[in-house]
């Protein structure tokens, strides 16, 4: 499973980038938005946090494939080869998706929702697919089944393209993906925090320190 963080939030970034093993960072036209600053010092800015050797997602805000590849060109040049340009899926956007190929430019295949439309963007030569997880859930969709599909298709076929999961609200969600066989998820700050989070590991680590300090008070290995 690949941990990547889904916000263009710097000081979460900072956070994530040291204390969990991430792959690298999703944004998305609202992520960006959200954060009310000029686009390319922030983008610019996140590649220097993550560093060159992880991998930064950038969605295309063009609707026609030459204006797609453009875009992908001009993303990739400023961004670093660890670059991958996310494109809703379309007609215009497979095509895009067909050309970037050629160009040697990563590509991941954006707001999924069907194992069908999934495997289109596989065959038209995506290095990732993006389904939606919780938007699924929110409309009684199984978000969890249709991830599953994907990478059941993607074995059956034989396909290199990983499934990147995205959009989720709970930790259950990315364990029954992972379970399924999800490649990667691309989550929140917050949805990271609660993947590692468990009040029997406080409680036990609360035992710990109690019969530790029973014994020994405030002394540390490191004082022995
Ligand atoms: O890029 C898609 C993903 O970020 C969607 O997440 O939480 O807005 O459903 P969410």
């Amino acid at each position: 499973m690949l941990y990547i963080l889904d916000t263009a939030d710097r000081k979460a970034i900072k956070h994530c980038n040291e204390f969990y093993p991430l792959w690298g960072v999703t944004t998305n036209p609202s992520i960006i938005a959200k954060e009310k600053e000029d686009f390319w010092t922030l983008l610019e800015d996140i590649r220097e946090i993550i560093g060159p050797d992880k991998a930064l997602f950038v969605q295309t805000v063009q609707k026609t494939s030459d204006k797609i590849v453009a875009e992908a060109k001009l993303l990739r040049d400023r961004l670093g080869n660890n670059f991958y340009v996310k494109i809703p899926i379309s007609e215009e956007g497979l095509k895009a998706t067909m050309l970037l190929k050629k160009l040697g430019i990563g590509v991941l295949v954006t707001a999924i929702f069907t194992p069908a439309q999934a495997l289109v963007a596989a065959k038209a030569g995506a290095d990732f697919v993006a389904p939606y997880v919780n938007r699924l859930d929110n409309i009684l969709g199984d978000g969890i089944n249709v991830v599953a599909e994907i990478v059941k298709q993607f074995e059956n076929f034989s396909l290199d393209t990983k499934v990147l999961a995205a959009s989720f609200k709970s930790a259950e969600q990315i364990h029954k993906c992972a379970v399924a066989g999800c490649h990667a998820a691309t989550v929140s700050a917050d949805v990271m925090k609660m993947i590692i989070g468990h009040p029997m590991t406080d409680a036990s680590v609360a035992g710990f320190e109690k019969d530790w300090k029973a014994v020994y008070g405030d002394k540390t290995i490191l004082d022995f």
